[in-house]
């Protein structure tokens, strides 16, 4: 990167902005010349005094300021023309929708209205708020106007819940920023993705299911990267709240595992990659009861159960014989013995790849950061974390090129 390179940093009044202290640190570090401007919001969270120690840099606040010796200087548009870079991170809901509507209130909004610099935008907020239609609608105008958003990703909220709306690590955000990083690869361009993520709800009676504990948010993370890097991509996803970030991502949602493979064959035809991160229910109730069953029903107390359709197996058989390029990654989701129980599922389910990794009551389904094992038939075990799920995302989504260029023999 180039040294000196001017880069204004917006922090705005989201609980993530203690992270833009982090993010302006790394900035420094890579060489930028840093110049915080911190909205309304931010202020209820962090101080403009941490971000000038950090910056060396008056932070700014409001559009009143005037400097230069003759005090005829408008600060905010000197740093609108000065600006080589504008990133927002945090970039909370309020702030976006400011931004859309071309509000010049504060130093921050005023700025982005007078520079024609490349703007970023890293929003952070609770997934109802991402997901909300204003929000969408906003974001979908910003990026017509050629503003580029990080993320959000899914995992742990500060609201204590799980979802989208987290922000990118501060790390992946400069490394996007500064133009040399993994967000902005598009090795991926060309090839079409089918995704496979989430539990399966096995019907018991009208009200009750069989499922598990799986909230689709690894295979999301891979489906939204996949994009990123520029793939096609599909995702059949079984019951959860979580859903694709980025708006490319063709969604396809299902309950059972026999919904599943049906949506999941009707998506394959054209496939290069399957990635199957369904937590599918391996036996489903023989006898789903068309009533609710009462507790004095003597066959509430016993539940016979039908084997499911294997999922991956069945849709590897297929895709095979029919193109020989295409790759095929499985997930092994173990509580004990990972090693030996990946390597079982690699042959039996016709795998190039199985994706490793432990889950228990404190580890695994839903949590913040995650430990893999990419298990093939011709090397070692590769380790991989302990990495947030978009981490563990490009991990997978190398193993594929490298499986697909090993093949290639480029
Ligand atoms: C504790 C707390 C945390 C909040 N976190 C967020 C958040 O992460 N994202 C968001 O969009 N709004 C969040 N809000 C609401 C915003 O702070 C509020 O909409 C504010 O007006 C935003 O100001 P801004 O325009 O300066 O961003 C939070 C509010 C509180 C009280």
């Amino acid at each position: 990167m180039q040294v000196g390179l001017r880069v204004v940093l917006g922090v705005t009044g989201s609980i993530a902005a203690y992270k833009a202290v982090e993010v302006a640190r790394l900035l420094k570090k890579r060489g930028a010349d840093v110049q915080a401007m911190l909205t309304d919001g931010a202020s209820h969270f962090v101080t403009a005094l941490t971000f000038e120690a950090v910056t060396g840099r008056p932070a700014r606040r409001t559009v009143w300021g005037m400097s230069g010796e003759d005090l005829r200087k408008i600060e905010h548009v000197e740093d609108a023309y000065a600006a080589d870079r504008i990133l927002i991170a945090p970039a909370s809901a309020n702030f976006i929708t400011r931004y859309t509507h071309g509000f010049a209130d504060d130093a921050l909004t005023a700025t982005l209205l007078s520079t024609s610099a490349p703007v970023w935008v890293a929003p952070a907020m609770e997934s109802n708020m991402w997901r909300h239609p204003a929000t969408q609608a906003n974001v979908a105008t910003l990026q017509g106007r050629g503003v580029r958003f990080l993320g959000p990703t899914t995992g742990d909220l500060a609201s204590g819940r799980t979802g989208d709306g987290r922000m990118w690590a501060p790390e992946r955000i400069v490394d996007a920023v500064l133009g040399d990083g993994a967000a902005q690869r598009t090795d991926l361009e060309g090839l079409t993705i089918l995704v496979t993520a989430g539990p399966t709800w096995e019907p018991i009676d009208p009200v009750r299911v069989l499922t598990n504990r799986s909230t689709g948010a690894m295979g999301l993370a891979i489906a939204d990267r996949a994009a990123e890097r520029g793939a096609r991509v599909r995702v059949v996803l079984g019951p959860t709240h979580l859903a694709p970030s980025v708006p490319s991502v063709a969604l396809t949602r299902v309950e059972s595992a026999v919904d599943m493979l049906a949506a999941a064959e009707a998506a394959a035809d054209d496939i290069d990659v399957l990635i199957a991160t369904a937590a599918v229910s391996d036996y489903r109730p023989a006898d789903p009861r068309p009533r609710k069953l009462k507790r004095s029903d003597p066959a509430a107390a016993t539940l016979a159960l039908a084997e499911n359709p294997d999922i991956l197996a069945t849709l590897s058989a297929r895709l095979r014989p029919r193109s020989a390029s295409v790759t095929i990654v499985g997930f092994a989701a173990e509580t004990d013995d990972v090693v030996r129980h990946a390597q079982a599922k690699l042959s039996r389910k016709g795998c190039d790849v199985v994706i490793a990794n432990r889950v228990g009551p404190d580890r695994g389904f839903g949590a913040g950061e995650t430990e893999v094992l990419a298990i093939t038939a011709s090397a070692p075990p590769v380790p991989f974390g302990p990495a947030d799920k978009a981490g563990v995302a490009d991990f997978v989504l190398d193993q594929v090129l490298e499986l697909r260029r090993q093949r290639s023999g480029s």
